[in-house]
């Protein structure tokens, strides 16, 4: 949740009007990770002071009210680092003290923008309240402003000038949580400093000159100062500072399917056998250089950096990005950008690639829709059919998904595979399961991350964990993959954002290739998931003679999902004109599904919630006469799905169970079905037809009409459908 955007220039000369306007679109792209206030921070008039201007409400809220504040916006800056944040509150309601930026104290020494939460902030708090640090917000973030001048403070008394970087890994060694954040000081001028640890933050790099190399050095304590005295720093929880009770890292076996072939699973857990500690106060300033970013003869070179949570803000300016690491610090200063860490981990790499992004400016855009969501539903042809692009031979019936497939025969040799996701993402497991157990003749357990993990349910090396999650950033799904990491499972992502921590912490996996997700309900990544999915099932039944058949049926099923897709979206008139009358001022709505179907009855009633603040359930068919059979009436809305499959007959039976009891639901069926079309007319029905396809990718089309629904009754509720209340895209918190 949050959005973070910094724009640093060097050597490129920009008024302070640009330099907010780039902050501020910068964080309208990111709005849609949360909107409930808004801020930014850059140079004020006086020499090396901050200017901190923040608002609650969206991003239209702080464009006002920087023009309340009215800087001079034609005073030029040839070097400059501004920091911005759009705000989901965690800690404290919105508010405008709860904005961020947040600040040290009222000279405004330290300026911080962070996205996740500070698990021990209390403690903190007490500690600093304990030194005389007064507090003006609720937030779990003031600590860490307040942190920052402290620690300058009490080493610069010692006489130690600490460099940018150094100072935060003080910092870092106090806070416990998640964060990405951004840290500009008036100590530091024209200086910015970046790290995450759980929450995504990449920097993107804009220069006129081509970059000497597409990387950028690690940089470590030199080992040499090891022996030296130790800054006495505060302790909190009564814990030492530089204690390293924390540092266990995670590695992951990502380059070697042979070690679980070999029974060897994973060496998850390494202790501090593979760390080498730090010393706080290495005080070999600036003794590098970063090799991309030197020039041919050695002169500065003109550069702007775009520092982010998402791709997608930076797209606009460059598509040269570098994604940081858990526990990267990114120094920003003269042009350079420096990556430093606070310790060497054995098998760690040593640079940090500056990637071409694929992403394309169009992507982002709503272009002629007037909400993403719309947009993303209309976009499903494209997407469904990007997932199979190069991964489906139509010809010959085969499968090849380039990051499975050394890992297929460890995959196949799995006593159980478990799916483990939420929401949505969970929906789309539910979805594959039955073919998933068809196909691959091994049991398939599909699990919430969070209560998987409330459960710590038991997990052993021969367990296959599948991590399905559009953003690769939910912190739920994120902490159960650690937890299957530490156990030596095999870990598979399917995952939409390419660079996303749950992308690069499992084993393997496959990207769904979907393109940007921008509005908050998920639509094109449950579709592309869904079929990511199947591929995966597929791929591990190539070896099986017996399930050939069913193989080319669904492969040749996928074949023509694009166009049926595209045939469902025909259904927007009707269904529109559904939403408009029949479904209008409804309270509730109950979803029947069944087998396949059960799944997109789930997905369908989370998306009519969070959109259009309906309740609604999904409700398994054969469970109605178990209790909700009570509910339905002549009033009730009753959407069911009632396309062709095995488990037909039983379908109808539950709906006939409605209709006597005076309901009239509305049917999603196969085009032409003449059992609906006779009982459209018998009993006041009315149908929503799609095109049939094999059962198990029925779903892909069923639930586009939902979809659909979703979206025209948040419209005529006047809801802001790409901004539903109380929720954002990525939720990075617990
Ligand atoms: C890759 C390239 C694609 C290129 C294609 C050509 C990337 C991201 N993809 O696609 O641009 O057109 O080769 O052959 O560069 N992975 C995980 N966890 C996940 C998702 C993926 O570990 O959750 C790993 C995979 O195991 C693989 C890599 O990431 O090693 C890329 O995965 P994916 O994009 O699915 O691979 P390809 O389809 O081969
Ligand atoms: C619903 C929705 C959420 C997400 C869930 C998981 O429309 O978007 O339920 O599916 O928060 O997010 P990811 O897939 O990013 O892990």
């Amino acid at each position: 949740m949050c959005g973070i955007f910094g724009y640093c220039n060097y050597l490129v000369e920009k008024s302070r009007g640009e330099i907010i306007d780039t902050l501020v679109e910068g964080l309208e792209r990111l709005e849609y990770r949360g909107y409930d206030s808004t801020g930014i921070a850059i140079d004020g008039d006086e020499l090396d002071s901050t200017l901190i201007i923040k608002q609650i409400g969206k991003v239209g809220a702080l464009k006002k009210e920087i023009a309340k504040v009215n800087p001079n916006r034609d005073v030029t800056f040839v070097s400059h680092c501004g920091i911005a944040h759009t705000r989901w509150a965690t800690h404290g309601e919105p508010k405008q003290v709860n904005c961020h930026p947040q600040r040290s104290d009222s000279n405004n020494e330290f300026v911080v923008v962070h996205n996740g939460i500070i698990t021990n902030f209390r403690e903190l708090k007490t500690l600093l309240l304990n030194k005389g640090y007064k507090f003006e917000s609720e937030t779990d973030t003031e600590c860490i402003a307040k942190l920052f001048k402290h620690l300058y403070d009490i080493n610069y008394q010692n006489g130690h000038e600490l460099d940018f970087h150094e100072l935060t890994k003080l910092v870092l060694l106090e806070i416990e949580g998640s964060y990405g954040l951004l840290c500009r000081s008036s100590h530091y001028p024209n200086e910015v400093i970046a790290t995450r640890k759980g929450s995504p933050l990449l920097i993107g790099v804009k220069s006129e000159k081509k970059l000497k190399v597409d990387f950028v050095d690690v940089e470590f304590p030199d080992e040499s100062n090891l022996g030296k005295p130790e800054t006495p720093l505060i302790a909190a929880n009564g814990k030492a500072i530089h204690s390293d009770d924390n540092n266990i890292t995670v590695t992951t076996n990502k380059k070697n399917p042979s070690a679980f072939l070999n029974g060897d699973g994973n060496s998850s857990s390494s202790h501090d056998d593979n760390l080498l500690p730090i010393a706080a106060n290495e005080f070999n300033l600036r003794y590098s250089q970063s090799r991309a970013f030197l020039s041919e003869d050695g002169s500065p070179t003109p550069v702007e950096f775009f520092l982010s949570s998402d791709a997608s803000s930076v797209i606009k300016h460059t598509k040269k990005v570098l994604f940081l690491e858990d526990d990267d610090i990114a120094h920003i200063y003269d042009g350079e950008l420096h990556i430093h860490r606070s310790r060497r981990e054995v098998g760690a790499s040593m640079t940090r690639s500056i990637q071409t992004l694929e992403m394309e400016l169009a992507q982002i855009m709503k272009g002629p829709y007037k909400h993403f969501m719309q947009k993303e539903i209309y976009e499903q042809p494209e997407s469904t059919f990007n997932t199979m692009r190069g991964r489906i031979d139509f010809e010959n019936n085969s499968i090849n998904l380039g990051g499975l497939k050394a890992w297929l025969p460890a995959i196949r040799r799995a006593r159980r595979i478990i799916m483990i996701a939420c929401g949505t993402s969970y929906h789309s497991c539910l979805a594959t399961r039955a073919i998933f157990e068809e196909l691959s003749e091994i049991p398939v357990s599909v699990e919430l991350a969070s209560d998987f993990l409330d459960r710590k349910s038991p997990v052993f090396r021969d367990d296959i964990c599948v991590f399905v999650s559009q953003s690769g950033e939910t912190a739920d799904t994120m902490l159960a993959l650690n937890y299957t990491l530490e156990r030596g499972a095999l870990t598979v992502g399917i995952v939409n954002t390419v660079g996303s921590s749950i992308s690069r912490a499992t084993h393997c996996g496959v990207h769904i290739n979907a393109g940007p997700e921008i509005g908050v309900a998920s639509t094109k990544a449950y579709t592309s998931q869904y079929i990511a999915l199947v591929m995966f099932a597929l791929s591990l039944s190539d070896d099986r003679v017996s399930k050939l058949e069913r193989r080319e049926a669904i492969i040749q099923g996928l074949k023509l999902i694009p166009s049926q897709v595209k045939q469902v979206l025909k259904l927007e008139p009707k269904i529109k004109e559904l939403c408009e009358n029949k479904l209008a001022d409804q309270k509730s709505l109950l979803i029947l599904g069944r087998g396949y179907q059960f799944a997109s009855a789930l997905e369908g009633a989370l998306k009519i919630k969070e959109i259009s603040y309906m309740h609604s359930e999904g409700v398994l068919a054969g469970e109605l006469k178990h209790g909700v059979l009570a509910l339905v009436d002549e009033n009730l809305p009753i959407i069911a799905f009632g396309t062709r499959d095995s488990l037909f007959p039983k379908v109808l039976s539950s709906i006939e169970q409605v209709t006597a009891r005076k309901g009239h639901p509305i049917v999603i069926c196969n085009e032409n079905d003449e059992v609906w079309m006779e009982k459209a007319v018998d009993s006041n029905l009315e149908t929503l037809e799609v095109p049939q396809t094999v059962d198990c990718l029925q779903g892909l089309l069923n639930i586009v009409p939902l979809q659909l629904m979703s979206y025209w009754l948040a419209v005529n509720r006047g809801i802001d459908v790409d901004f539903p209340r109380n929720l954002a895209k990525s939720v990075t918190v617990e």
